[in-house]
C-alpha cells in the first residue's frame, strides 16, 4: 500500500498523457496533482468517485505525465470566508520586475502555483537571485535593466503562456541568445504575436517550430542589446504583447510606445511606476490608450504585496452564486477597473454581490465580496468589455446556463488562443451537460433554465479540459448545482494557477473529489 493511504482507499488510475510534439528537445513536465483531497466523495455510496490519500513524493512521482479525472456534483449551501491565492499577473510581474531592478524586492502573497514559479525558475537561469523564506515571502536580488545574463539550458515555461511571452519581451532588450520551450499546449500557441514587434526592435528568432506559423516554441530567441525604440499599435487587445514590448524598451535608449486601442489589463504600467520608470500615458483623438516608456530608467528593489487574483475569485463567485442558499465572502480580491469586467455583468444579470472594506493593496484597488445566492437573468456582454474578463468566460458560460433567458457573449476571438480554443471548450462542455449553446462567428450564445434554477443544468457529462485549468474549474462549478454529477477529465491542470482550488471550495461545502477513470481509458 503507498505511503498515507488507509485500507479501504482505491488508488487512482494513471494514464498517460502524450508527449509534447515538436522540433526541440523535449522537456518533461512534473505535472503534479494536488496535495490533498477531502474525504466527503469518498463516503458517499458513488462507486465511481474514489478517495486519494496525501500526497508524498512516491505518489507524487508515480502522478508524472498522468491525468486526474475529478467530479463535482450538487452541493449543499456554500457558506464561510475564503482568501484567495495572489494574483499571477501580478505574481509574474513581481518577478520579473525584481530581477531587472537593483536591490532587493520582497514579495508578499506571491502565487505558488506552476505557471509563477516557471518564472521565478526562468529569473533564476536569467541571473537573478530568488529565494522563498520559511513564512512564504519571496525575495528577488535583481540584476538591474541591461545585465541579464544568457542561461545555459533551455528555459521552460511549461502552461504559461504569460510568462513566456513577457520573458521573450525581457530577451529582446538583452544582448544575450535564450531557448524557449513549454507544455503541449503552449507549443500550440501564437508567440507571432510577440514576436513580430519585437524584431522590429532588433531581436532575431534563429530558429523556431513550425507546425503552427513558424511562430511557435520551441524557439530560440536572440535579443540586441541596443533595442530600437518603437511606436506599436497593438494588433490584438492582449496585455501580454503590450508588456513584452514595455519590457523590451526598458534598455532601449530612447521612448518605447505601446498604442491600445482598447485597454487591456494595466498591471505593467502600474509596476513599473512603483519600481522607478518614467511612463506617459495619455489618449490619441480617437479614444486609444497611448503608453509611453523612456528608456533605461534605475529600478529599485520594492516591497510588493501581492492581491488576490479576481480570476480565481471567480470560481468560488458563480459557484456562490448557483448554488442556492449559499452566502460566501471573498477576502482581498483585487477590483482593478481593468480586471472588473465578470462582477460588472454578473451585477447586470441580477447577482447580489456586494464589494465592501475597499481599499488599496500593493498599488491595486482591493475588496471583500460578500455573495449570495440568487436568480440571474441573461444579459448582453459588450465585445468592448472582453479585455476586462478575458480569462472569465467559461465560468461566465456556466452562470448563463444557469440563468433565466438567453445571454449573448460578442466579440469572443481571443478566446481561440488560449491555454486551449476556450470558445470551443465552453461550447462542447455546455453541450455534454444538457445545456443549448451555439457559436456564431466569435460569438458565444447561451440558452438558460428558462425559469428554474435548482437543476436547470441536466449535467451527466465528461467535460474535455484540453489542458486549461480554467476549463477544469469551470465546469466543476457547473456541477456543484447540476442534476447530475459533472466530470472533467483532467483537474492536474488547476494546479498551474489555483493550487488549492479543491480544498477552497470543498471548505465552502462543494462536494468535488478524484473519480476512477473507466478501464482502458
Ligand atoms: C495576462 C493577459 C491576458 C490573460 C492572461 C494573463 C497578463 O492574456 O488572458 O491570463 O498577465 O498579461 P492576453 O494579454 O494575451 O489577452
Amino acid at each position: 500500500m503507498a505511503p498515507g493511504m488507509t485500507a479501504g482507499m482505491t488508488p487512482v488510475r494513471a494514464y498517460a498523457r502524450t508527449p509534447a510534439g515538436g522540433s526541440g528537445t523535449p522537456i518533461e513536465h512534473d505535472r503534479r496533482r494536488h496535495s490533498q483531497y477531502p474525504n466527503s466523495l469518498a463516503q458517499t455510496s458513488r462507486p465511481h468517485m474514489t478517495n486519494v490519500p496525501a500526497s508524498t513524493h512516491e505518489a507524487d512521482a508515480a502522478q508524472s505525465l498522468a491525468v486526474q479525472p475529478l467530479a463535482a456534483r450538487r452541493s449543499n449551501p456554500l457558506r464561510g470566508t475564503v482568501r484567495l491565492p495572489g494574483d499571477k499577473s501580478i505574481s509574474h510581474r513581481a518577478l520579473l520586475f525584481g530581477a531587472l531592478a537593483e536591490g532587493r524586492t520582497t514579495i508578499r502573497g506571491l502565487l505558488e502555483g506552476h505557471d509563477v514559479i516557471a518564472t521565478a525558475d526562468a529569473m533564476r537561469a536569467l541571473g537573478a537571485h530568488v529565494v522563498r523564506d520559511a513564512n512564504g515571502t519571496w525575495s528577488v536580488d535583481g540584476v538591474g535593466v541591461g545585465a541579464l545574463l544568457e542561461p545555459i539550458a533551455p528555459l521552460d515555461f511549461g502552461n504559461s503562456g504569460t510568462g513566456v511571452r513577457l520573458v521573450l519581451g525581457l530577451v529582446a532588450g538583452h544582448g544575450i541568445t535564450v531557448q524557449l520551450d513549454g507544455d503541449a499546449s503552449l507549443r500550440k500557441r501564437p508567440m507571432g504575436r510577440v514576436l513580430t514587434p519585437l524584431q522590429e526592435m532588433g531581436a532575431r528568432v534563429l530558429d523556431s517550430n513550425d507546425d503552427g506559423d513558424g511562430d511557435r516554441l520551441p524557439l530560440t530567441l536572440q535579443g540586441t542589446q541596443n533595442p530600437i525604440p518603437i511606436e506599436y499599435r497593438l494588433p490584438v487587445p492582449s496585455a501580454q504583447v503590450k508588456s513584452a514590448v514595455l519590457l523590451a524598451g526598458l534598455n532601449s535608449p530612447g521612448v518605447t510606445t505601446v498604442i491600445e486601442p482598447e485597454a487591456t489589463r494595466d498591471h505593467t504600467e502600474r509596476m513599473l511606476t512603483h519600481f522607478g520608470a518614467t511612463l506617459d500615458i495619455s489618449r490619441d483623438a480617437d479614444g486609444a490608450r497611448r503608453i509611453a516608456l523612456t528608456g533605461r530608467p534605475r529600478l529599485t528593489g520594492q516591497a510588493v504585496t501581492v492581491p488576490g487574483d479576481p480570476s480565481s475569485a471567480a470560481f468560488p463567485l458563480v459557484a456562490a452564486l448557483i448554488v442556492p442558499g449559499s452566502a460566501v465572502t471573498i477576502e482581498g480580491v483585487m477590483v482593478n477597473p481593468s480586471r472588473a469586467g465578470l462582477i460588472t455583468t454578473l451585477k447586470e444579470m441580477g447577482a447580489r454581490i456586494i464589494l465592501s472594506n475597499k481599499r488599496e493593496d500593493g498599488g491595486e484597488p482591493v475588496a471583500d465580496l460578500i455573495v449570495e445566492a440568487g436568480p440571474l437573468a441573461g444579459v448582453e456582454v459588450p465585445a468592448d468589455r472582453a479585455p476586462s474578463m478575458i480569462d472569465e468566460y467559461p465560468v461566465l458560460a456556466v452562470a448563463a446556463a444557469y440563468a433565466t433567458g438567453t445571454t449573448v457573449m460578442r466579440g469572443l476571438a481571443e478566446l481561440k488562443v488560449k491555454e486551449s480554443d476556450r470558445l470551443a471548450a465552453v461550447a462542447a462542455g455546455l453541450a455534454a451537460n444538457g445545456v443549448t449553446v451555439r457559436i456564431e462567428g466569435d460569438d458565444l450564445i447561451v440558452e438558460g433554465g428558462a425559469g428554474k434554477v435548482t437543476g436547470a443544468v441536466s449535467g451527466g457529462g465528461m467535460v474535455e479540459t484540453h489542458m486549461d485549468h480554467r476549463i477544469a474549474m469551470a465546469f466543476l462549478v457547473m456541477g456543484m448545482a447540476a442534476e447530475s454529477p459533472v466530470t472533467v477529465d483532467d483537474g492536474t491542470m488547476i494546479a498551474t494557477s489555483f493550487p488549492d482550488f479543491v480544498p477552497l471550495m470543498t471548505g465552502l461545502g462543494a462536494e468535488i473529489g478524484p473519480i476512477e477513470p473507466e478501464p482502458g481509458a
